[in-house]
């Protein structure tokens, strides 16, 4: 017998990017989130429902259980650890670059840079790894106005046309990951609901490769 699947994604770009493979599954949201109020939206599936939040937080959800499934942003799983979660399936959308970016020449010009970012743990690992001492500032948003205004001098965040940068003045200047959105399920979900989630999982990924001939 089926069991109840609860899986957690934001509204917005994921949402709009997730619906393709949901179709591609036979999975049909009943509500839109962009014109419904609704945080929890049943599905044509009576065993399937969707919890909308924010995306920082798809992981917390997964993580405690309050959610089966979720879908999620490398940087934001990047930023969280992974802790409680498996990592099961690249979705392969919502793709762009995690990169340090900022005006031309500044990585030259700065002996001990300041770095804007709102992915700290992201920032602090890749400029360790580097072995390069820097000072981190955490935002929230608009990171590309530190380097405007003097906050920072360059700004660690996610590129994908890059217009926002273009539009500010700014370049990409270093590569840190490439990203895309993953599935990540709850590690008791898994045992529990075992045949349920795994046939999920094998229903997403023939989504995913049919996402990708379209
Ligand atoms: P929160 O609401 O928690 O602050 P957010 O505003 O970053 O999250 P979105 O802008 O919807 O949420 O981004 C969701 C995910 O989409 C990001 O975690 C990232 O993986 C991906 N993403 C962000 N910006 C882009 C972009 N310009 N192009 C493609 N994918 C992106
Ligand atoms: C994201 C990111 C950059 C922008 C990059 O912002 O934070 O600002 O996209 O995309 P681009 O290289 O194609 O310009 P988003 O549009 O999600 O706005 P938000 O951070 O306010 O949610």
């Amino acid at each position: 017998m089926k069991k109840q699947l609860t899986i957690a994604l934001s509204k917005g770009r994921i949402f709009k990017d997730t619906l393709p493979l949901l179709n591609h599954a036979g999975i049909t949201p009943i509500d839109d989130p962009e014109t419904s109020r609704k945080l929890i939206l049943d599905t044509n599936h009576d065993h399937i429902k969707l919890v909308i939040v924010r995306a920082s937080d798809v992981p917390t959800y997964v993580e405690y259980g309050a959610a089966d499934l979720g879908i999620s942003g490398k940087d934001v799983l990047m930023e969280h650890g992974g802790e409680g979660v498996y990592e099961p399936l690249d979705l392969n959308i919502a793709c762009c670059k995690l990169m340090v970016a900022g005006k031309p020449g500044v990585l030259k010009s700065t002996s001990r840079l300041r770095i804007a970012t709102k992915f700290v743990k992201s920032a602090k690992r890749y400029y360790a790894q580097k072995g390069e001492q820097v000072e981190i500032i955490k935002l929230y948003g608009s990171m590309e106005l530190a380097p405007i205004v003097g906050l920072a001098d360059a700004i660690v965040d996610l590129v994908d046309t890059g217009n926002t940068l273009r539009a500010n003045g700014l370049e990409p200047l270093e590569h840190i990951a490439d990203i895309s959105s993953r599935l990540i399920v709850n590690k008791a979900s898994l045992k529990t609901k075992s045949e349920t989630i795994k046939a999920f999982i094998q229903q997403m990924s023939e989504a995913v490769e049919l996402n990708s001939r379209d």
